[in-house]
């Protein structure tokens, strides 16, 4: 069963109920610089504005459909199907790499830390946006009842990763000053 996350017009206009959302990506996007690699770009929101900014820009994702999408949203943008987890790149490619609400939703996210640090340049960097488990042991106790049905809805997601922490074993330095943290909301750039 396809869950929201892969059908790419349910997907568009989900998300466009929450204009928070539309705004924390802005904000990570305005941090790219040089060729940068959007993992998990979905229907291209964010490749979008990154498109505007830097001077090519490339996405991955394993739906096809979404993908289909982003390239009428972005045709100038380099499109691949593929998984965070096998990156169909060159070691040392690009100067940053973004990911806006997709580590939650990546099957083996260690994996994908891995290849995400191998395809960054020396100097390079990765801006993440992503929401993590709760820190109330109540809400934290409902995100992981929910977790199996949640999953399935959505496609992948796991409301209740705890990405930080698997950034940080994954052998990347999140910069605490460009980190901001509002409820479940997290944004940060790290260096591996
Ligand atoms: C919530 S959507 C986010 C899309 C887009 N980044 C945005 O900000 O709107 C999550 C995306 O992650 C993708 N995804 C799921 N598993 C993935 C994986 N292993 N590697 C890369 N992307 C993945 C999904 O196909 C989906 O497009």
């Amino acid at each position: 069963m396809r869950g929201v996350e892969q059908v790419p017009w349910l997907y568009d206009a989900l998300i466009r109920l929450f204009p928070g959302l539309a705004r924390w990506r802005s904000e990570l996007m305005r941090q790219a610089r040089g060729r940068v690699l959007e993992v998990g770009c979905g229907t291209g929101l964010g490749l979008r504005e990154l498109a505007g900014q830097t001077e090519r820009v490339w996405g991955i994702d394993p739906a096809a459909g979404s993908l289909q999408r982003a390239a009428g949203r972005v045709p100038s943008a380099g499109l691949a199907v593929a998984s965070a987890e096998y990156l169909p790149f060159a070691d040392d490619s690009f100067d940053c790499v973004v990911s806006s609400l997709v580590f939650c939703s990546v099957g083996d996210p260690e994996r994908g830390l891995a290849e995400i640090r191998r395809v960054l340049a020396p100097g390079g960097f990765l801006l993440m946006f992503e929401h993590v488990q709760a820190r109330s042991q109540p809400f934290a106790g409902l995100l992981n009842t929910i977790q199996p049905a949640w999953t399935t809805i959505t496609g992948g997601c796991h409301p209740n990763r705890h990405t930080e922490c698997i950034v940080e074993k994954a052998g990347f330095r999140i910069d605490p000053d460009s980190r901001r943290a509002s409820g479940l909301m997290r944004m940060f750039l790290a260096y591996p």
